[in-house]
């Protein structure tokens, strides 16, 4: 963990339109700045950036936070990645003494074996280019495969001599421990030796998503030896290959920005293709696709295009990836080679444009690509046929989404002349089945640990919406004018002369953020939302501490969704001024309602829409035991506080 200290340094330092200004060109106008989207392809700025409350906002996507945030989005850092971005870029010593002394150590050694994996990928790198050495056998083997210069160095390659322990003893002397260089297995330990585990070989320096190198993959030149072709690093406390995709570091941008990413099977795939110019590339590395792997590029994109070689393994290699794919809610295309290519010899062989092309014409979504396997398989075989089919509803079952399942479903039908009915029949048979086994893994991990205290009385879809929207409302309304006095109108209960009850205006002059606390406290309302809800008790809080609400410490101390929220609530207001900056009317305009009368009308509305839950909830008891007198009291109670907040609003609206 970072300490708490370092963090507050950092954003007090930290300049949001510095830190975006090394991605995005921004350009001042007016209080603001503004520049072109990083996250879309537009010619008109909607991308903004606002010095003063230290957030930024871009409409075309709708992302929007701090400089933490930002970094999250664009670079793809976790949030201590980003916060360790911030402290180099402002000179910030990082500070992580909150740790135990057990953490620190766990931390440190971490730390040591990312260090000796970096002097690793130099001291093969150097070699490469400039050991006689390596230029006469690393450096030709390169140029034999086609990769250039640029593309060695772009990809940090390497080469380790050909002896027993040039690289061990070189680190040894530059005083790396031997304990890490056997941790990272970058040498291997027998007794009284070591040894260079890569002897020999060319050097593919694997990275984390954050450009960290975690391991090696080492090839061997000359194939004719009995050795595997490939050596990989073992698995170590920075790196289990479960987790990490090559190339993930080079690809992510450009993963983003196309909106899809290509998923190849070896390292020498990703170089040739990203040489060829096309850089939204990943691979696993020979070894079977992981969730892990796949969540990675699912912060990217929603969409993969498996290519794979020609031959059957590459096939089947391709076929088991679909499922884990699908699984995540992905979209999965497949797309294979001529026989005996791959996509290094493919794209070695063809410019951008033809490779483009060529995915294009024979990427094919995965119903199609099972189904022209059975087309070559099965031909005439109905019992193939049948098993054919099971297998594609089997993969359409692994889709969460209800629509897009549907619509696979009517895609089979059609390329396997089958009917939807049959389709989906065979669809509710796999999902019985799976939930039988799920019952069963449940019944035997756990009984129930709580039990979801149900309100089926109320229209999930309309529940969802509605207070979603009062409730977001109530933040806004916090944010922008929670220490603005106003005059609220109430209207009190009081005994006339005449000893009847009539409803009396009354004027409360209040600030909006203790109206809002005091009638939502009279109602105990909680908001349903969990983001909503934290944001409503730290915004209060801090309005009653502070009396004042200063956005930018407010947003530094939120988690990155909350400020996303926070930036898009207060830069809303100011998108109008992005294409009018001049005339300040259109924003002006908006606001022809009172700040009270907006607030109240918010409160009066949630509250109403609240206790209206709270009837048909109670009206369902009632009829489901009879004669409860309690419970029919109870909704008389509700209803009338009902009409009186009607009259409330009505009274808020028609002024
Ligand atoms: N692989 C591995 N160990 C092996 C063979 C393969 O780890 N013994 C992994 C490597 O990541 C390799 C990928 O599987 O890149 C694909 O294997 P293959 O198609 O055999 O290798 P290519 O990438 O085609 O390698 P090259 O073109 O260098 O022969
Ligand atoms: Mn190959």
């Amino acid at each position: 963990m970072i300490s708490k200290e370092t963090i507050d340094k950092v954003f007090e330092t930290a300049r949001v339109e510095e830190v975006i200004g090394d991605f995005v060109q921004l350009k001042k106008s007016g209080s603001n700045y503004k520049g072109l989207s990083p996250f879309s392809d537009e010619r008109t700025p909607s991308f903004m950036v606002s010095p003063v409350k230290q957030i930024w906002k871009d409409f075309s996507s709708g992302k929007g936070g701090n400089a933490v945030a930002f970094l999250m989005e664009h670079e793809h850092f976790s949030y201590p990645e980003a916060i360790k971005y911030l402290a180099k870029k402002y000179n910030i010593e990082v500070d992580e003494t909150e740790q135990t002394d057990e953490q620190k150590e766990a931390a440190n050694e971490r730390e040591s074996l990312y260090l000796v994996s970096e002097y690793a990928r130099d001291y093969y790198h150097t070699t490469l280019l400039n050991s006689e050495q390596g230029k006469a056998i690393g450096g030709t083997y390169f140029k034999e495969r086609g990769f250039s210069e640029e593309t060695i160095k772009k990809f940090e390659l390497g080469y380790n001599p050909d002896q027993w322990d040039a690289f061990t003893s070189e680190a040894l002397r530059k005083g790396y421990k031997l304990d890490f260089l056997e941790k990272t297995g970058l040498s291997i330990v027998k007794e009284e030796k070591q040894f260079d585990r890569f002897k020999g070989r060319v050097m593919f320096p694997i990275h984390s998503m954050s450009g960290r190198v975690l391991g090696f993959g080492g090839r061997i030149l000359d194939s004719s030896k009995k050795a595997a072709k490939y050596l990989n690093s073992p698995e170590s406390d920075i790196y289990h290959k479960s987790k990490v995709l090559y190339g993930i570091y080079y690809a992510k941008k450009m993963i983003a920005k196309e909106d899809n990413c290509y998923l190849v099977e070896g390292y020498t795939d990703v170089i040739q293709m990203y040489q060829s110019g096309i850089e939204n590339v990943v691979s696993s590395s020979g070894t079977a696709l992981t969730p892990e792997q796949i969540r990675l590029v699912n912060r990217l994109t929603k969409n993969i295009t498996v290519l794979f070689d020609g031959d059957a393994a590459g096939q089947r290699a391709a076929i088991r990836g679909i499922d884990l794919i699908l699984e995540q809610g992905m979209n999965v295309k497949v797309c294979s080679f001529p026989e005996g290519e791959d996509p290094d010899s493919f794209s070695r062989k063809h410019s951008k444009e033809e490779i483009l092309n060529y995915f294009s014409e024979n990427a094919k979504d995965f119903i199609q690509y099972k189904a022209n396997l059975l087309v070559e398989e099965a031909a005439g075989d109905p019992i193939k046929k049948a098993a054919t089919v099971r297998d594609m509803v089997e993969s359409i079952a692994k889709i969460p989404d209800t629509i897009k399942r549907e619509i696979y479903i009517q895609e089979c039908s059609r390329i396997m002349e089958i009917s939807e009915d049959v389709l989906y029949n065979t669809l509710a048979q796999i999902f019985n089945k799976n939930k039988k086994e799920e019952a069963k893994k449940t019944k035997e991990s756990s009984s129930k640990p709580f039990s979801v205290v149900g309100n089926e009385a109320i229209n999930p879809v309309e529940k969802v919406d509605v207070l979603y929207e009062l409730e977001r409302k109530i933040i806004e309304a916090l944010l922008l004018y929670g220490n603005v006095e106003e005059e609220f109108e109430d209207l009190i209960v009081k005994e006339t002369e005449e000893g009847e009850y009539a409803l009396e205006p009354v004027i409360q002059k209040i600030k909006v953020f203790e109206k809002i606390y005091l009638d939502l406290q009279d109602d105990e309302v909680a908001f349903t939302n969990t983001m909503f809800r934290s944001l409503y008790s730290k915004i209060i809080e801090r309005l009653n501490r502070d009396n004042e609400l200063k956005v930018q410490n407010l947003i530094n101390e939120l988690v990155p969704e909350e400020s996303a929220e926070i930036s898009s609530i207060i830069l809303n207001d100011e998108k109008y001024l992005l294409h009018r900056w001049d005339t300040k009317e259109v924003y002006v305009k908006l606001k022809n309602k009172s700040v009270a009368q907006l607030v109240s009308e918010t409160i009066l509305s949630l509250r109403k829409y609240l206790i209206n839950q709270k009837i048909e909830e109670l009206s369902k008891q009632t009829k489901e035991s009879t004669s409860n007198k309690d419970v029919l009291l109870d909704i008389l109670d509700y209803q009338s506080l009902n009409t009186l907040l009607g009259n409330k609003l009505g009274r808020v609206l028609s002024v």
